[in-house]
């Protein structure tokens, strides 16, 4: 058995932004080939492993990259260049109702979904009750999740998440949505999941559930981890610093 499921090498990660060049909308028209471009450095050489088990945060300010981040390891998008190397199968909960379609009821995006992320067919049938029961919403499991309100958006995410087996789970904040009392369960399942050897890789604002969680924490700012160690080294220092990056990325025109 592998005893590093993620690990990433000097990752780096490119957008492209667009700018009309003009100061009104009417210009724009009138001047379009003012349009100029600029590349947004994101990620600058980003490297890290995660061990079977831990459960780390990435801690940054808005527009620091995190979400990128995860969406690179979820393979929702490509790297710029650099390598991802994950170990096993991954449940990615990257945004609220990202993976779920609006118009197909809860029942329908648990099928969905957990046949997306690996199960069979079977293997759904043989766990749609654990995941509506877990996740508190049988009620409204014929209902389309577009009527779902956010918090049970997220539990039912998390719910699939958590019982399709997955060896490596990516969380982006869906789970503050939840209330105190999914919280609570969250929090239990999670333990129970790094106990069976699960390996977690989370983003939070909220610190107390950094310390409540995390065995580790990497503090990503203008694209680079700038410190990394357990919630007590690097939560105050990222409080107290809070990080020269308020605007996400490098940008240099291209
Ligand atoms: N698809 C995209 N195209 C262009 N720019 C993008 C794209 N996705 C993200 N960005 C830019 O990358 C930077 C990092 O965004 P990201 O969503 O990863 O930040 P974050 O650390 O998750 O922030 P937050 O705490 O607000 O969630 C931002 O400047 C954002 O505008
Ligand atoms: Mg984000």
């Amino acid at each position: 058995m592998n005893d590093t499921p993620i690990s990433l090498r000097d990752l780096r990660k490119e957008f492209v932004l667009s700018h009309q060049g003009a100061a009104s909308i009417k210009a724009a028209l009138l001047w379009w080939k003012r349009r100029s471009f600029e590349r947004l450095e994101v990620l600058r050489g980003v490297s890290f492993d995660v061990r079977r088990g831990e459960c780390v945060a990435v801690l940054g300010r808005n527009g620091a990259g995190k979400s990128t981040l995860l969406s690179l390891l979820a393979r929702v998008y490509k790297p710029t260049s650099g390598t991802i190397a994950l170990r096993g199968r991954v449940a990615p909960l990257l945004e609220l109702g990202a993976g779920f379609h609006p118009d197909l009821t809860g029942l329908e995006n648990v099928f969905f979904n957990g046949v997306v992320l690996g199960l069979t067919r079977r293997e759904v049938a043989e766990r749609v009750d654990a995941i509506v029961d877990f996740a508190e919403v049988r009620r409204h499991i014929d209902a389309p999740v577009r009527t779902y309100s956010s918090g049970m958006l997220a539990r039912l995410g998390f719910s699939i998440a958590v019982h399709v087996d997955a060896e490596i789970l990516l969380v982006d904040e869906v789970l503050a949505v939840g209330d105190y009392a999914f919280e609570r369960k969250c929090y239990a399942k999670i333990d129970e999941f790094r106990t069976g050897g699960g390996t977690i890789l989370f983003v939070s604002h909220e610190m107390s559930d950094v310390r409540r969680v995390a065995d580790r924490c990497l503090w990503l700012s203008e694209g680079r981890i700038v410190l990394e160690g357990t919630p007590d080294e690097v939560i105050p220092r990222y409080e107290a610093g809070y990080g020269p990056d308020p605007d996400g990325g490098t940008a240099t025109s291209l």
